[in-house]
This record gives C-alpha cells, structure tokens and sequence, in this order.
C-alpha cells in the first residue's frame, strides 16, 4: 500500500495568507529550516495506479500538479484520472474545499459520515459534483466499509470511528452544548489493505486521547496524527488567534495532556504528525520543539513524503 501526504499542514496553510507571525514569515522570506506546506490531505493506493484521497483540501489543484500519480493516465482516453474516491473526516474548511476542483463530470465516489454528507447536502455548490457521476456515501461509524469509485473496487477498506472533537468552525452554534457537536463530526479512519492485510490509521483531527481511542490505536504499524498546535495557547501568544487548541478542538503535541505523553502509553511503531498549524514552533526544523518531538520518536510530515507499508 502506497501513502502519499499530498499537504501536511492545517488550515490556512504554511504561510497562511494573512498571517505575519514569525513562522509564515520566515517561510515567505525562505530561511532555511522553514519548508512551505499546504493544506491537510493525503493519498493512498492498493496498486499505484488508481488512487482514493483521504479529505480534499483547498490546494488540491496545487498538490495533483506536483503529483505525477494523480495525472491523468496517457492510455485512458481524453478525460480521465486516477482519482476515485475521496474519504472526509469532518467538514472543516481544508478538507472539503478541494471537492470543488474534482468537477468536470468525472466519475468518483465520495465518502464521509451523515454530519459531513448533511453538510455538502445543505451547500448547493457542491452540486457541481453532478449526482450521477459522483455519489455520496455515508460511512457507517465502527465498520468496515471497501471503497470503490467510478466501479472499480480499489482493494482498500476503510473503517471510520469518532473521536474526540468538534463540529466544523461555521457550523458552531454557540447556544449549544459542545456547539453542537455530534458524534461523527470528526472521525478518525483506518484504512486496511485487502491484499497485505496491513493498515494504518489517519486522524489529522483530534481533540484528546481516551481509552476507546487508546486501545484501537495500540498495535498500529503507522499513524498520521493531528499535529496542529504544539502548546495549547500558542496562538495567544504570538498574537495571531485569540483561541486555545481545546477550544479548536485540537490536543498539543506537548504538556501531560499531550500527543506526545498520550502516545507514549501505546504501541504504535510509526507515528507522523499531520495538519500542523502555521503557528506550531516544529515547523522551524532547528527549533527545540522540532528537536523534542522527533527525540520522542515522532516523525513531522511533510507535502509529497511518501510511505509504503
Ligand atoms: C480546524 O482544523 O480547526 C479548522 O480547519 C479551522 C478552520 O476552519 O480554519
Ligand atoms: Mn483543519
């Protein structure tokens, strides 16, 4: 199985159009140690030859252009293209935008879970993904489910669950609970090989580590994690949000509460941080920060890394 993280960094992307924090600027201007990133998606593949995109960011015109995979094939005819499915995780911004570049009647399926299905449903743009060619389907929460699109059956299973989290930032309702957050709002995926039998999980949202979300992940080859902020007021204090990460709905990597002290209770043998925020210190590769996370055995993902399992 082939995996390619197609954009490694959260919202907004890295740099971020309007942000002038200390990150986005030093990328802009090039120093060394900043690598510029865009918005959270990845790939993955059973035969390397036809692809199911796992959320469908913004950049997403951006990233197939700098991946030769997710061309065109020259033999198939004059429209045509290896994407054909693409699985959401929730209905933030960043990952459903890019839904909108996949028009042009081309046939694949789309997969989320009936919050984010109810949420392209309720925006009539999204019909530019014309019904016939691109059905929606509901993944159903705890089971697994094989992907097919444009009637190929692809050789990958993906089995969906909630975590920890919260509705999409425009969908808030402030008078709600939780704002209004439901179960399937923000689901993690693990997706199975069917030939190898290998999987890995991919949760670029998440608002903490429970026990349900702990023993699932123990045993786990390869995890792709959210990786947004690496102290929970970070944005705060560089001026650039005044919000928390909980308040987002995103754990930090460091502190007790962390990804990292989490992790470090389970046994998980490959660990990628994903959809990390412009304001996160590991994105300065010579920051200690950067230094404390891959010391713990933590990898930080990157636009175009490639992975086969
Ligand atoms: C998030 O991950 O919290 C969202 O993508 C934020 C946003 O919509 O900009
Ligand atoms: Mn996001």
């Amino acid at each position: 199985m082939l995996i390619r993280v197609l954009g490694s960094s959260a919202g907004g992307g890295f740099p971020q159009w309007n942000c002038n924090g200390a990150n986005s600027s030093a990328v802009r201007k090039r120093m060394p140690g900043f690598t510029p990133r865009t918005q959270s998606s990845l790939a993955v593949s059973s035969d390397g030859v036809d692809w199911v995109l796992l959320n469908a960011s913004p950049d997403l015109r951006q990233q197939i252009n700098v991946t030769p995979a997710l061309w065109p094939h020259p033999d198939r005819g004059p429209r045509n293209s290896p994407i054909k499915a693409a699985v959401l995780t929730n209905g933030d911004v960043d990952h459903i935008i890019g839904l909108i570049n996949l028009r042009e009647a081309q046939p694949l399926s789309v997969y989320g879970s009936n919050r984010v299905l109810a949420t392209l449903a309720s925006n009539s743009v999204f019909q530019v993904l014309a019904a016939e060619k691109v059905p929606r389907i509901e993944l159903p929460l705890g089971r697994k489910l094989p992907i097919t699109g444009d009637g190929i059956e692809l050789g990958l299973t993906v089995e969906a669950f909630p975590v920890p989290g919260k509705v999409a930032l425009y969908l808030e309702d402030a008078t709600k609970p939780g704002f209004g957050s439901e179960a399937g709002d923000t689901i993690g995926l693990e997706v199975t090989e069917r030939k190898s039998g290998k999987s890995f999980f991919y949760i670029p949202g998440c608002a903490r580590m429970d026990d349900a979300l702990a023993r699932r992940l123990d045993g786990a080859a390869l995890v792709f994690f959210d990786g947004t902020l690496y102290t929970e007021d970070e944005m705060l204090k560089q001026g650039l949000m005044a919000k928390t990460g909980s308040r987002m709905g995103h754990m930090n990597m460091s502190g007790p509460d962390g990804s990292i002290a989490s992790f470090a209770q389970i046994k998980v043998q490959r660990r990628v941080f994903v959809h990390i925020n412009n304001s996160n210190p590991v994105l300065d590769e010579n920051s200690d920060a950067r230094k404390a996370v891959e010391a713990a055995g933590w990898e930080v993902g990157y636009d175009g890394m490639e992975i086969e399992l």
